[in-house]
């Protein structure tokens, strides 16, 4: 496909070319970084464990008290009738109860797969929900309801299976990220930092530490096993719960791998059997060099290896089929599709 042709994405309730996609000056995200993000991996056509990706990114849009809605259906004001047909109570807004919201997203996701014809081979969605914005700049949330900024892109995207077989490197890092980081903020400030340094070092990443303790990278949870168990940092506000993650524990479970879901202390780090990334664009990714030094064996263990051979299937699996067909089935009609569009090619999503 030529590469000119551009890809389109999704704003505020338009398909558009992205270079014709634009947001106000005034917008809290760009401003304050006060929005929430999710990207969820698209394998030919399908969108995988997207409902787990949409039930966090209701979760964190909730932490921080963004109220989506949905094009065509505009915030209403105490007193009217919001789309449960009941009256809105004094500060409420008319706003979607997350499964009309997530229904909603299936079908702009379904949309821009089609639009931008990934039904083949591999891609990530991104999803962007800021709190929308209007002057003048306040850092407490605009008193008059303000409706919320929704962006999605879908573009292509190339797994590194390379590197998942030779396995990586990383550096330890102090993390120096906020007492929240189980919201997917857009706030990435440290982790862009953290990041630059782990490049600043000739290494893929960085193995993060708080309180002597292994969190996760800048933007993977992390793995380590010791005497054949599987230990990761337990759910709680230092880490980002990952979807990854989350199928790890499934694996590990069917294959019979015991978890521990126990923070690696710092000064365990050179006792480790192996150690891993997981990710939505990084799948399993075996960590073997640490600090210049050898993770185990220094190649990738057979516990990670079991369990990425089990996550593969599990992708192919769901990822066969049409099991969005009840998303696809009634697009809102206040979605306005660009039925002109000609057919994008896009920028790969990067992958780790
Ligand atoms: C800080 C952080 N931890 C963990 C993850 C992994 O989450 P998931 O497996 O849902 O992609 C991410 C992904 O963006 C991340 O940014």
């Amino acid at each position: 496909m030529p590469k000119s042709t551009p890809m389109i994405v999704y704003l505020n309730g338009q398909y558009l070319p992205e270079h014709e996609a634009k947001i106000s000056v005034a917008d809290r995200g760009f401003l304050f970084g006060d929005g929430i993000y999710e990207v969820i991996r698209v394998v030919r056509g399908i969108l995988f464990m997207a409902s787990e990706h949409l039930e966090r990114l209701s979760e964190s849009l909730s932490h921080v008290e963004i109220h989506p809605v949905t094009f065509g259906h505009q915030p209403g004001q105490p007193g009217q009738t919001n789309q449960s047909g009941q009256t809105n109570q004094p500060g409420q807004t008319n706003q979607l109860a997350p499964s009309e919201f997530h229904h909603y997203l299936f079908g702009v996701m379904e949309e821009l797969i089609r639009l931008n014809n990934l039904q083949e081979g591999e891609a990530a969605i991104y999803i962007q929900i800021t709190r929308g914005g209007v002057f003048p700049r306040t850092h407490h949330f605009p008193e008059e309801p303000v409706t919320p900024t929704i962006y999605l892109s879908a573009s292509s995207f190339t797994p590194n299976t390379e590197l998942h077989q030779t396995g990586t490197n990383a550096i330890t890092f102090a993390d120096q990220r906020w007492s929240q980081c189980h919201i997917k903020s857009v706030n990435l400030l440290p982790n862009v930092l953290a990041k630059q340094k782990a490049r600043e070092a000739g290494v893929n990443n960085v193995v993060m530490i708080r309180n002597g303790l292994v969190t996760e990278s800048a933007n993977t949870n992390i793995f380590g096993v010791m005497d054949g168990v599987l230990y990761t940092h337990p759910d709680d506000e230092t880490i980002l719960s990952g979807v990854t993650r989350l199928a790890v524990f499934e694996l590990a479970d069917e294959l019979g791998i015991e978890v521990r879901r126990e923070a690696i202390r710092e000064e365990e780090l050179p006792k480790l059997e192996e150690l891993f990334f997981t990710g939505t664009t990084t799948d399993l990714l075996p960590v073997v060099e640490l600090d210049g030094n050898p993770v185990g064996e220094g190649i990738p263990g057979p516990v990670c290896r079991a369990l990425q051979e089990a996550y593969y299937r599990k992708m192919q699996r769901e990822c066969t089929g049409n099991l969005q067909k009840d998303y696809q089935s009634d697009l809102q009609s206040d979605l306005q599709t660009d039925p002109q569009g000609t057919l994008p090619g896009n920028d790969s999503f990067q992958s780790e």
